[in-house]
């Protein structure tokens, strides 16, 4: 129903293989820093990132949910999706990459491809993402790609028990 693959300049967003785990693990599943302002727990050893993978190829069946690979290195190193919340609006599910891949431009190109595939090709007419107040480099990626804020709400991190400030920003389409 969605595509299988969305290609962007120096990117391909497609669907997650178990061929993926060592790339996987070793560019972000491993990786605390990547989880920081996440949902996941970083996994510990490979045994873990196999079930991840298992579980992973799963959600991203019938969903607009992908692992993101690196054209120039080909190896995965991310991952990204939106869902439909309600008819035509869709919420990003999480973008991630590993460390040693950010501030490259990957996040906007990423952001800005899943954005055209919803206008463009979905009908969508708004588009949501969240971020946690002081993830710096996601709110300065949704405003870059042209989102604005819209409200904050207060969230419990199920990971450890501790409040957190979560920011929405929104793009509508220009018609
Ligand atoms: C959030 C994330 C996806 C951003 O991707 P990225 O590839 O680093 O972002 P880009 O390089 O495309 O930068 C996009 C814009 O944000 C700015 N930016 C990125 N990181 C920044 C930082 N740490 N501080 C300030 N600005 C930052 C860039 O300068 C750029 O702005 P510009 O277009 O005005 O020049 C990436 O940092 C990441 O994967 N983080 C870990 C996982 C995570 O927290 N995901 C978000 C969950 S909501």
């Amino acid at each position: 129903m969605y595509k299988e693959e969305i290609e962007t300049k120096d990117l391909v967003l497609k669907k997650a293989s178990i061929n993926d785990l060592n790339d996987m693990y070793k560019n972000m599943w491993s990786h605390e820093e990547s989880a920081k302002y996440m949902l996941w727990i970083p996994t510990k050893n490979i045994e873990e990132a196999e079930e991840r993978m298992k579980r992973t190829i799963e959600f991203q069946k019938d969903k607009i949910a992908y692992l993101v690979y690196e054209k120039k290195s080909v190896q995965a190193i991310g991952f990204a999706g939106m869902k439909e919340i309600e008819d035509k609006v869709y919420e990003d599910c999480g973008i991630g990459m590993g460390s040693k891949f950010v501030k490259h431009g990957y996040g906007k190109q990423i952001l800005m491809a899943l954005v055209e595939y919803c206008f463009e090709d979905l009908g969508a007419i708004k588009i949501i993402c969240s971020c946690r107040s002081e993830n710096i480099a996601s709110k300065k990626l949704q405003q870059s790609c042209g989102f604005h804020y819209t409200h904050s709400q207060l969230m419990v991190d199920k990971r450890d028990g501790l409040k957190y400030m979560i920011d929405f920003y929104e793009l509508t389409r220009n018609v």
